[in-house]
């Protein structure tokens, strides 16, 4: 079948038409790329890191049809539409292919108000969104929790017109996520613009952006007036340390693990993603979250995910998620 192979570290993608198509295994689904989403994983991935053998297919913004189910698969069937973030860096697990590999209980089945496209933008952001509030800053995951009493407190979340950030928005919606702050002010500006806004009302900061870490903690140590309650950190970067500040509790996601095995941290991220998604299956039904907007690049085939690539690199990042046709629905 075809997909877009990356040889080696470093290498050039390139046009297959020879990739294995790979079997389901003990629940397991195989499911026919329909559109992609782009992620900066890629990039990093490129280079080397969270792959797990060469050469690979990347690609892991999922949106596609059930073909084929492996032994015990309960919740899907052939012909379901179905969306997530796949395994990362796994030999047939890729999105930039024709098929790819999928596993059951951390995979979402496309609800009908949700179009193939909006779907290839919500498994890698919303699971990250959910992994951070959730796991990260003890925030209950419900239908937009109400900001019901005078003492209900900000969340603060840098990066939040990105597409992880937009997610968590949604998230906490209705605790009054309502007041915005660049990140191209001086830092100690946006400290500044933190501690009027909230009147250090917060103890929840999440940096989805992965780039906001000394200014988010700075701002929980600093700007932070909530005594009585543990503060929390949660962060996309996992990859840079975080200087511990007293009092603050600090959270690194790592969605990387996702369908991986072999330590508990694989199993606690695992589990959590597993019992996130019923509820946000919910979530999306009913319309309390939205898939973010995206642009579209190229036309229709595995090999429009080059053009993608490509317009990944030199993007403008207005908040729309870049998503690849890979094949008609
Ligand atoms: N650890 C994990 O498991 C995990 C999972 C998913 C994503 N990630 C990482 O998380 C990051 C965000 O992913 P994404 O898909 O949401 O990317 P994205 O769509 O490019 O969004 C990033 C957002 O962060 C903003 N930003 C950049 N520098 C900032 C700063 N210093 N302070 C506050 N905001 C800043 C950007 O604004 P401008 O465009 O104006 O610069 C943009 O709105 C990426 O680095 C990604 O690799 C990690």
């Amino acid at each position: 079948m075809k997909g877009i192979i990356l040889e080696k570290p470093g290498g050039e993608y390139l046009l297959s038409d020879s990739v294995a198509k790979p079997t389901p295994g003990k629940n397991q689904i195989l499911v026919k790329s329909l559109v992609t989403g782009l992620n900066p994983v890629e990039g990093i991935q490129q280079q080397g890191m969270l792959v797990t053998a060469w050469p690979i297919v990347l690609g892991c913004d999922a949106s596609g049809i059930v073909v084929a189910v492996g032994e015990d698969v309960k919740k899907f069937k052939q012909g379901d539409g179905v969306f997530g973030c796949t395994r990362l860096g796994e030999p047939g697990y890729g999105t930039f292919q024709e098929y790819f590999l999928m596993d059951e209980h951390i995979t979402f089945k496309t609800p009908a108000n949700i179009t193939s496209v909006q779907a290839a933008t919500i498994g890698v952001g919303l699971l990250t969104a959910s992994m951070g509030l959730v796991s990260g800053t003890k925030m209950p995951l419900e239908a937009q929790p109400q900001k019901s009493a005078e003492d209900s407190e900000w969340v603060v979340i840098f990066g939040a017109a990105g597409s992880v950030g937009q997610y968590g928005v949604q998230l906490v919606e209705g605790l009054g996520a309502d007041a915005t702050l660049s990140h191209r002010i001086p830092v100690a500006e946006q400290l500044q613009g933190i501690a009027t806004i909230t009147g250090g009302k917060f103890s929840r900061v999440f940096d989805a952006s992965a780039m906001a870490g000394d200014t988010g903690m700075q701002a929980l140590a600093d700007q932070s007036s909530i005594s009585d309650s543990a503060k929390y950190f949660t962060t996309t970067n996992d990859w840079a340390p975080v200087e511990p500040r007293k009092g603050v509790e600090i959270h690194l996601i790592t969605l990387g693990l996702i369908g991986k095995s072999g330590g508990v941290s694989e199993e606690t991220v695992n589990k959590d993603i597993e019992t996130y998604i019923p509820k946000l299956e919910q979530f999306l039904e009913s319309g309390v979250v939205k898939p973010n907007e995206y642009e579209q690049v190229g036309d229709i085939g595995v090999e429009e995910v080059l053009k993608g690539l490509g317009a990944f690199k030199t993007r403008k990042n207005d908040g729309k998620k870049l998503v690849v046709r890979v094949s008609a629905d």
